[in-house]
């Protein structure tokens, strides 16, 4: 009869009873623990190297890959070494096979980490006078055989990493006495198919990437761990460019017409970046020349500042911008301080006013697969809009404005400590939700919203936007209300949502008439879009499965409130998603994806962009989706 011995797995510290004769690599795999095999265990890829740290083993056949040192100290290939007692094994993390969950649509997706950044350890014999291959030789023969990613095995075909083919010369100047420090072991760092650094010893466990948001008003950065996709930290800024303007047009005519506008705004961003960066590397309490790789995504004029390409064009007719692929450069070039020899991706565009933001959009809530129609949209200063399935994707953008965001509203200010978020006018009284401790200074997006609802159902704002005067009102308005609508600004029509002996100025903060055309123009652009693209896909609002609201202010907006004032479509509160910030998970997805980078690619090449300045029927309908709806549409 067989004997049975007990198998701890390190450092999940798991066990598990295997029969004499078992590979290591099998009692892993029976503790359900996913170890990295190209082969399937036929002992032919060397990815699965572990350690063991106690018991017996028979060994057959991992020096293919594992050098004689490492061989002594009980590293081995788990699919070639044969439990022959009870014993005790570590699996290394560059063993170690992660999938990583990313927020998409609402839900989290498994995504297989293989990122474009990857870190080998490569231990290589040392010259001889027998042997005196020069030093790049050695390393690239030694990492050939290391990883042996070419061959055919019984799994597939090993294509995830490329065999290095390019080398830059700064590399190659560090390479000599790197070889050397660390006796002839060498971390060789690897972007595609090139060396882009060189590490002496193993220092294959630290690789670090960071992904990065850049909206026109917010900057978000989240650092990943490149090994299993984890996600170590977010910090955010305001973009320090709004001190210039609060739109993209504004920056665009700023970088065009002075002298050093392209430069100072150029500086602006890369600065916030590298704030960013330093505040996620000092919580997470590593090394910022452990980070290799940072990934952007923006609108195109976000994406044209932050490389310093001249975005003139972008704003004149026909708004052509410079590069719509997705970029690859060196950090250093861009003043970005992580490595100084990692690199910085900035996401493929659309067109010239739909960016890699809505590519990573698209690519974070996969529409582009979906059998089923979809409309996702990123309202900000710009709303972004993309409806469509896997069959036919189009897109397009809105001059929105900035209203949601707080600008341009005479008491209008960010979502931050003291801002009114919510505006309910319930059977005796005026109830709001302030942000913080602070007593209210003045009202957001989402209470903006809020308050046009609740007025449009009082009565108190009509289709056309206009507000009442207190004189108009019906005679059954409730006092309450009355005494709230007074006169303001020329004698037109105002509405306190605040009395003064409750604000924290002292002063009434108030909802104007001048705030409730504000919100019209920008509701009805991104009313106007929705209707275009739905006429150009021949489709009715029931045709649309589901309605995906992407970005912060989005996930913040009260989906039947929004759908009172016609900012979105009049179907199914059901059928509408917060999918959270799409655009940053699709800039993680190609932090830690080759594959779904090569995808947001395709993506910016098939999805067809829509020119609402052209459409012969933008103005009629931009018009009419100025009005409010007349109905209340909540279901
Ligand atoms: S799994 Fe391929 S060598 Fe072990």
């Amino acid at each position: 009869m067989k004997k049975r011995y007990k198998v701890t797995i390190k450092p999940d510290e798991k066990t598990v009873w295997v029969l004499e004769g078992t590979t290591i690599y099998e009692a892993i795999e029976e503790a359900g623990i996913i170890i990295k095999s190209e082969c399937g265990g036929s002992g032919v890829c060397g990815s699965c190297k572990v350690m063991v740290l106690d018991g017996q083993y028979e060994d057959h056949g991992s020096e293919r890959f594992i050098s004689q040192k490492e061989l002594d100290k009980n590293n081995l290939l788990a699919c070639r070494a044969v439990v022959k007692s009870n014993l005790t094994v570590d699996i290394p993390i560059t063993s170690r096979l992660f999938e990583q969950k990313i927020l998409t649509e609402g839900v989290e997706k498994e995504i297989e980490v293989s990122p474009w950044v990857q870190k080998y350890y490569v231990e290589t014999p040392k010259p001889t006078l027998e042997d005196q291959q020069f030093d790049l030789d050695r390393i690239l023969n030694t990492f050939q055989i290391q990883t042996n990613r070419k061959v055919q095995t019984n799994r597939k075909v090993c294509t995830d990493l490329s065999q290095p083919t390019q080398v830059s010369l700064d590399v190659l100047r560090l390479l000599p006495d790197a070889l050397r420090e660390e006796d002839f072991g060498v971390t060789v760092v690897l972007a595609g198919d090139e060396i882009i650094g060189l590490e002496s010893g193993n220092k294959s466990e630290h690789c670090y990437g960071v992904a990065i948001d850049i909206g026109t008003t917010t900057v978000v950065g989240y650092l990943l761990d490149l090994l299993n996709g984890q996600e170590l930290g977010v910090a955010s800024r305001t973009n320090p460019q709004t001190s210039i303007g609060d739109d993209v047009v504004t920056r665009i005519n700023y970088a065009s017409t002075n002298q050093d506008g392209l430069e100072k705004l150029h500086e602006k961003i890369i600065s916030c970046l590298n704030e960013i960066i330093d505040e996620l590397v000092k919580e997470a309490g590593i090394q910022k020349s452990d980070i290799y790789e940072v990934t952007t995504v923006g609108n195109t004029t976000m994406n044209h500042l932050f490389l310093k390409l001249n975005p003139k064009y972008l704003a004149l007719n026909p708004y052509v911008g410079v590069l719509r692929e997705g970029l690859s450069s060196r950090a250093g070039e861009l003043g970005i301080a992580i490595n100084p020899h990692g690199r910085v991706y900035s996401m493929p565009n659309i067109a010239g006013f739909v960016g890699g933001d809505t590519v990573a959009v698209i690519l974070a809530s996969q529409i582009h697969k979906s059998k089923e129609i979809k409309f996702a949209i990123d309202i900000g200063t710009n709303g972004e809009l993309v409806m469509g399935n896997r069959e036919r994707l189009i897109a397009c953008s809105t001059a929105a404005g900035p209203a949601f965001e707080g600008a341009r509203i005479t008491y209008g200010m960010r979502a931050s400590n003291g801002a009114i978020e919510k505006v309910v006018i319930d059977k005796d009284d005026v109830e709001i939700n302030t942000i913080g401790t602070s007593k209210p200074i003045g009202i957001c997006g989402t209470a903006l919203i809020d308050s046009i609802a609740e007025l449009l159902k009082a009565g108190i704002i009509d289709k056309n936007g206009r507000m009442k005067k207190a004189d108009e009102l019906p005679d059954n308005t409730p006092s309450f209300i009355r005494k709230r609508v007074i006169n303001h600004e020329h004698h037109r029509s105002s509405f306190v949502l605040v009395t003064g002996t409750m604000s924290r100025s002292g002063k009434d903060i108030l909802l104007t008439q001048k705030d409730v055309r504000e919100t019209q123009l920008a509701k009805g652009a991104i009313a106007a879009g929705y209707k275009i693209l739905k006429d150009t896909l021949g489709i009715d609002d029931k045709d649309i499965k589901e309605v995906l609201l992407a970005g912060a202010f989005g996930n913040y907006i009260r989906r039947e409130q929004a759908k009172r004032i016609g900012l979105l479509p009049d179907i199914s509160t059901r059928r509408i998603k917060f999918i959270g910030n799409a655009a940053g998970s699709g800039a993680k997805m190609a932090l830690i994806s080759r594959k779904l980078r090569q995808e947001a690619l395709e993506i910016s090449n098939n999805t067809e962009y829509i020119e609402l300045a052209v459409s012969k029927d933008f103005h009629k309908t931009f018009a009419e989706a100025m009005y409010f709806p007349e109905a209340d549409t909540t279901h």
